[in-house]
């Protein structure tokens, strides 16, 4: 099985720190994402800090899991840097599932936090982090070392599929 079967979401985590290259490897495979026309205007910001994680972990009520995580990566889609506009969004989560496969890959875990288009959600990570009204704070990824192992169930359902037409 590749490794798409193996990653889920980590909520929990030990309070070893993941290396700076190991983030950098999660950085590359998020900027290795297919993108409308390779656009590629993803910006990111990592944070580490024990009182930054904790206030992104207080913004909203599925977001406790970064209080304990190693790192946070806040994926930011910047307007200014694209070409078809409408198309960021699908840009931003392509980017965002090649860094929760490569986490799952170097032994992580991860959980995707969601942000954007919550905008009472958006408004909290844009002023506490200063990013500015041309970028969209995206998601916030939640990186560490899990604290216990994880269960895969697969999801594949036949139901789900059709030939030729609906
Ligand atoms: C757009 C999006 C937003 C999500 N937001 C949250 C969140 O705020 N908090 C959380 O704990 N998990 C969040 N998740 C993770 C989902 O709950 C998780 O992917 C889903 O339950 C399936 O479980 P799995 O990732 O283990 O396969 C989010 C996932 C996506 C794709």
């Amino acid at each position: 099985m590749s490794i798409i079967f193996k990653r889920h979401s980590v909520r929990k985590f030990t309070d070893e720190k993941v290396q700076d290259e190991i983030i950098e490897n999660l950085l590359k495979a998020g900027m290795q994402a297919p993108s409308a026309g390779n656009q590629q205007a993803w910006e990111f910001i990592v944070v580490s800090k024990a009182e930054d994680k904790l206030a992104i972990s207080r913004m909203h009520e599925f977001a406790k899991p970064a209080e304990k995580a190693s790192h946070l990566i806040i994926t930011l889609g910047n307007l200014n840097r694209t070409r078809f506009h409408r198309m960021i969004d699908q840009d931003l989560g392509a980017c965002n599932e090649n860094i929760l496969l490569q986490a799952t890959h170097e032994g992580l875990g991860a959980v995707w936090l969601g942000f954007h288009p919550i905008e009472d959600r958006t408004l909290k990570l844009k002023e506490y982090l200063n990013i500015p009204d041309y970028c969209i704070p995206f998601s916030v990824i939640c990186v560490g070392y899990p604290a216990a192992e994880g269960d895969v169930k697969l999801r594949y359902d036949e139901s789900r599929v059709h030939f030729d037409r609906y």
